[in-house]
């Protein structure tokens, strides 16, 4: 795990979007794992800012989802499919039938989620897994407990997740908030070459620390990552400040 810590979210952003870019033109038909959440706005924003400036296309890339919650039509309002959409799909020049989210709506979860790993492995895996990291270590929607070696399934949110997603999302309403939601597993993300995680601010420290410091445990499920052998961690000073190591 190499950990890189920047005095400002923006810098980390910037540093993380050179990731992608560059992973973009080398493999031009590259399979990019993709995050919602409020961490990766501005990143995707950059991406699309190199996308009009001709830096890079998304005509050959194809894209997973980290997660999608049950029971919303992919055009709901705080749908990951419409979120990924609205922040970045729709501003670049991605074949929509080469992004893939999970289908919260599906009747069969047991067929949809054994498809949804089957199509990552036809597109020959993922080659950079971005992710967040939730306060109580979650990544995905794998929930502290969990099965550390799995794949993609179906999950019910803590409640941690529940208010934290409420007070992002759902204008604040938590009562909107679905209980449950279908996550790529942990075992998934460890098949992923390359896993770039983004964390930003006080609300992430605890899990941070646990994550690179801790032991590896389904407490701090981004624990998990120590055993990846290439991901890189990109903080903000104030996500970085219980490290007790640094640098
Ligand atoms: P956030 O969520 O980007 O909204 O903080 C991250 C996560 O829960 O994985």
């Amino acid at each position: 795990m190499k950990v890189r810590i920047f005095e400002s979210s923006q810098e980390a952003t910037h540093e993380a979007a050179a990731l992608f870019i560059e992973q973009i033109q080398r493999k031009p038909d590259c399979v990019l794992g993709l995050a919602t959440g409020s961490t990766p706005i501005k990143l995707y924003k950059e991406l699309i800012l190199a996308y009009k400036e001709g830096t890079i296309s998304f005509k050959r890339v194809k894209t997973f989802n980290l997660d999608e919650y049950v029971g919303l039509d992919r055009l709901h309002t705080q749908s990951y499919y419409r979120f990924m959409c609205e922040q970045l799909f729709d501003h670049v020049d991605i074949d929509k039938r080469n992004c893939h989210v999970p289908n919260g709506q599906a009747k069969n979860i047991e067929r949809e989620v054994m498809q949804y790993e089957a199509a990552i492995e036809a597109a020959g895996g993922i080659d950079m897994q971005l992710l967040g990291i939730g306060g109580n270590g979650h990544i995905g929607f794998n929930e502290p407990g969990c099965n550390l070696d799995c794949g993609t399934h179906l999950e019910s949110l803590t409640r941690q997740t529940i208010q934290d997603n409420a007070r992002l999302f759902f204008n604040g309403n938590e009562a909107q908030v679905p209980r449950q939601a279908l996550t790529m597993g942990v075992g998934t993300i460890l098949r992923a070459r390359r896993c770039v995680l983004l964390a930003f601010g006080k609300s992430k420290q605890v899990a941070v620390q646990g994550m690179i410091e801790g032991p590896i445990t389904k407490n701090n499920p981004a624990s998990v990552l120590q055993r990846h052998p290439d991901t890189v961690v990109l903080l903000d000073t104030l996500a970085a400040e219980k490290l007790k190591k640094k640098g």
